[in-house]
């Protein structure tokens, strides 16, 4: 039986759009309806199972005649502060990101960064949903804090409900500027050639549940043969090498397929060229509903298995660079192919 990991999706856009508190605001909801031990946080990372989404958003789903037919299992959550984070998310043919969030101010519109979010998504071929965040801001906007949007909506007058589709439509005649074509989320038919536009805000929660089940149909009708993962020796990508202190040099992870294991050989790239080493340690982080002390954040595990964020650590980490492929290897061939490999890359 073909197994599915969790979705990696990337939230992308201009500065100060939300983005940051957006990724709060979805984690602390995962967090209020929990699915206990299991929402964790760390390297901008935020691992939402769909158990607590689906508890959070139930009446939206029954709305839209979807409960009990999303087979997702979660979302593993990017938070990428510029490009460089962007674009060390690199891998053979593409990206480690399945799906995107391209927030954008309702308010502002498509800014400088968001073109530049647009053009490298479209490079790489990244599936899409727009945020248009703060729409708390919109005047006269009655807020009804974690309302799904179309609920709010609904409950808003007809002056601030006009005011609510005039931003819809700046946005979406902004981005057919740009190639593409968006809509309001609920008036999508076909999610292959339009994009959802979603209005939320991070203030008050509006929107989160709508963004989060969009995010489900996207995963479901565009995504999901990137998301067969097999049981094999691990593959991520180095996002951010650290020293710590007592540990020594770390490296923070995402793991897109396979596993990895403490004890592991893994090969990576260093700017002298590819090298290999052994997993010392495997450091998660503790889930955000046991972390009592924030000093006592992290657990030892002895396997990761994809789509997750992990810190390794291992001895001449310190080489490794950011971007770079990190490939588990169990026997000599697999050794020899992945050198050869992070050679040509
Ligand atoms: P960078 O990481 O610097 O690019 O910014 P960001 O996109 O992560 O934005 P961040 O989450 O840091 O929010 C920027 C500012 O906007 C903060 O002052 C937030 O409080 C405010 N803000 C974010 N979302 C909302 C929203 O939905 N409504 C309102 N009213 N303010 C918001
Ligand atoms: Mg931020």
């Amino acid at each position: 039986m073909v197994e599915y990991r969790a979705p990696i999706v990337v939230v992308v856009g201009h500065v100060d759009v939300g983005k940051t508190l957006l990724l709060d605001k979805i984690r602390n909801t995962a967090v209020a309806y929990r699915e206990p031990g299991m929402i964790t946080q760390h390297i901008g990372l935020s691992y939402l199972p769909w158990p607590a989404i689906e508890r959070y958003a139930a009446s939206l789903l029954a709305k839209f005649k979807l409960s009990g037919k999303i087979w997702v299992r979660g979302f593993l959550m990017v938070d990428t502060p510029g490009h460089a984070a962007f674009s060390n998310l690199r891998r053979r043919g593409g990206s480690v990101a399945d799906l995107a969030i391209l927030v954008i101010d309702a308010l502002e519109g498509v800014e400088e960064q968001t073109k530049e979010s647009l053009f490298l998504l479209k490079s790489r071929g990244i599936p899409f949903v727009v945020a248009a965040n703060k729409v708390d801001k919109i005047y006269g906007w009655e807020p009804h804090p974690n309302f799904a949007f179309i609920d709010s909506y609904e409950a808003q007058d007809e002056a601030v409900q006009g005011r609510v589709e005039e931003m819809i439509a700046r946005i979406a005649g902004e981005l057919a500027e740009h190639g593409i074509e968006a809509d309001r989320y609920d008036r999508v038919a076909d999610y292959s050639r339009q994009v959802p536009i979603v209005p939320t805000s991070a203030v008050t929660g509006e929107g989160v549940a709508d963004l989060l089940v969009v995010l489900a149909g996207l995963t479901q009708r565009l995504v999901r043969d990137r998301l067969a993962v097999g049981n094999g020796p691990g593959r991520g990508v180095i996002m951010e090498i650290k020293e710590e202190k007592g540990w020594g040099t770390t490296a923070d992870a995402i793991i897109y397929d396979g596993s990895v294991r403490r004890g592991d050989r893994i090969a990576a790239l260093g700017l002298d060229g590819p090298f290999n080493t052994t997993v010392r340690l495997l450091v998660m982080p503790k889930p955000l509903d046991e972390m009592r002390d924030p000093e006592d954040k992290y657990v030892f595990v002895d396997e990761v298995k994809a789509a997750a964020g992990v810190r390794v650590v291992g001895d001449s980490l310190e080489r490794a660079v950011p971007g770079s492929p990190l490939i588990v290897v169990r026997d000599e061939a697999q050794l020899r192919s992945a050198m050869s490999e992070l050679s040509a890359e």
